[in-house]
């Protein structure tokens, strides 16, 4: 089972013996689902080549903290921010006193006191330098600062000795490091979403679309990444760059949306259906721009296919959820369109209020299910979504109105 899905981890690894592990820490981490990147120590690389570290984990090594190649790449203040975890194994009892110290004098060091994601130590020393007083100090300020320490195990050592100080073992370590992020309700999920208006070409540079600005659906893809979940966002036209660590794919026309949405619903554990799609299509476009030389023109529409009832009407179906954009009877409409295409969830919101909808950031959401409304305290876009994907990880967990047979042996 992945289990790091997204997290991106970044392995400090200090001077010691255990150095000779930490290349198969970063296959265990990536093979759990994280992005590894590695900053070592000057005394790191006499036990392990960075060159190695780099083959291991896809990615340069950082090593320098002035280095002005490396700092233009990303520097210590990106590196912080970058990282979910800071994980430092093997870390020395010289790192673990310097970090105690607060010292900023080196890249690893500089990084653990610059981030504000959890930072864990996975100590690795020789006994005796483990049972001293200095050491055992350090530790305990670490622990009251809320630094994670992974162990050390007992058992032979490199030096001959036996007793406590030998570093974890990577499997050991990427158990301890998953536990950190298990309160994620869609780990290893897939999800699907769409987002945005859709463009109905009339001809090569007039169509037919609305006012959605994609804000809703975007922040529901970010949500579902922050929650563990592999996100493929499938937008029309937005103004929006893409999140990071979501697959988007840009799409024009609603027929082009139902064709990308099928050709990935296979993957899908979830779909989330936020895009404001044209219910109807130009049944003629014209392929060279209109001349206005008629006092009236008619234009025939034809309707287009509804992505989310046929990803509903699917044999093998993800959990499904609608959003209906309404202006009147809100949760009596939207209840009507929950049964009409059989979804799981609908979330409704009122459109034509200022402060709601559409452009807006601010948005209110109700929650509608057969059984039960839920409405959410009004909030920005991306406080709702979090919401949002918070209940719909509930649903998925509580095996409620799950009809993909795929949830139930997960
Ligand atoms: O019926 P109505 O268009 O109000 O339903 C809105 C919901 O249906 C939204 O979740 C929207 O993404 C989805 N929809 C769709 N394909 C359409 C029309 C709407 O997926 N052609």
């Amino acid at each position: 089972m992945v289990t790091l899905t997204n997290k991106r981890v970044l392995l400090g690894v200090s001077g010691g013996i255990a150095a000779y592990k930490s290349a198969d820490l970063v296959r265990r981490l990536r093979d759990a689902g994280a992005e590894v990147r590695v900053v070592m120590t000057r005394s790191a690389t006499e036990f392990i080549t960075p060159l190695t570290m780099q083959a291991v984990s896809g990615h340069p090594v950082y090593q320098e903290l002035l280095d002005t190649d490396a700092e233009a790449g990303m520097g210590h203040i990106d590196l912080a921010r970058w990282s979910d975890l800071v994980l430092v194994a093997p870390a020395s009892a010289n790192f673990i006193a310097r970090l105690t110290q607060g010292r900023a004098d080196d890249l690893l060091s500089a990084v653990c006191l610059a981030t504000a994601a959890p930072v864990a130590v996975a100590p690795a020393m020789n006994q005796q330098m483990w049972s001293n007083a200095a050491t055992q100090e350090n530790l305990a300020t670490l622990r009251k600062r809320g630094v994670h320490v992974f162990g050390p195990g007992e058992g032979s050592q490199a030096c001959g000795d036996i007793g406590l100080g030998r570093m974890f073992e990577p499997t050991q370590l990427v158990e301890l490091a998953t536990e950190l992020f298990k309160s994620r309700g869609l780990d290893g999920l897939t999800v699907v979403v769409t987002a945005g208006p859709t463009w109905e070409a009339i001809d090569p540079v007039r169509a037919i679309t609305n006012k959605s600005s994609g804000k809703m659906g975007y922040a529901v893809a970010v949500a579902a990444i922050e929650a563990g979940a592999n996100v493929i966002l499938i937008a029309g036209p937005t103004a929006l760059p893409d999140p990071e660590r979501v697959t988007a794919i840009h799409v024009t026309s609603a027929q082009e949306m139902y064709d990308t949405v099928h050709a990935h619903i296979g993957a899908a554990d979830i779909f989330i259906g936020v895009a404001a799609v044209a219910d109807y299509r130009v049944a003629a476009p014209q392929s060279n721009k209109i001349k206005k030389n008629a006092e009236r023109m008619t234009l025939e529409l034809i309707r287009n296919p509804d992505i989310l009832e046929s990803v509903a009407k699917l044999a093998r179906r993800p959990f499904t959820v609608g959003f209906a954009a309404e202006t009147d009877d809100v949760v009596a409409n939207a209840r009507a369109k929950l049964e009409k295409k059989n979804l799981d969830l609908i979330a409704a919101n009122r459109v034509g209020l200022p402060g709601s909808g559409f452009e807006s950031d601010e948005n209110q959401l109700t929650l509608i299910e057969r059984e039960r409304v839920i409405e959410l305290p009004a909030g920005n876009k991306r406080t709702l979504a979090r919401a949002l994907i918070h209940h719909i990880a509930e649903a998925i967990h509580a095996g409620h109105r799950i009809k993909n047979p795929r949830q139930a042996h997960r």
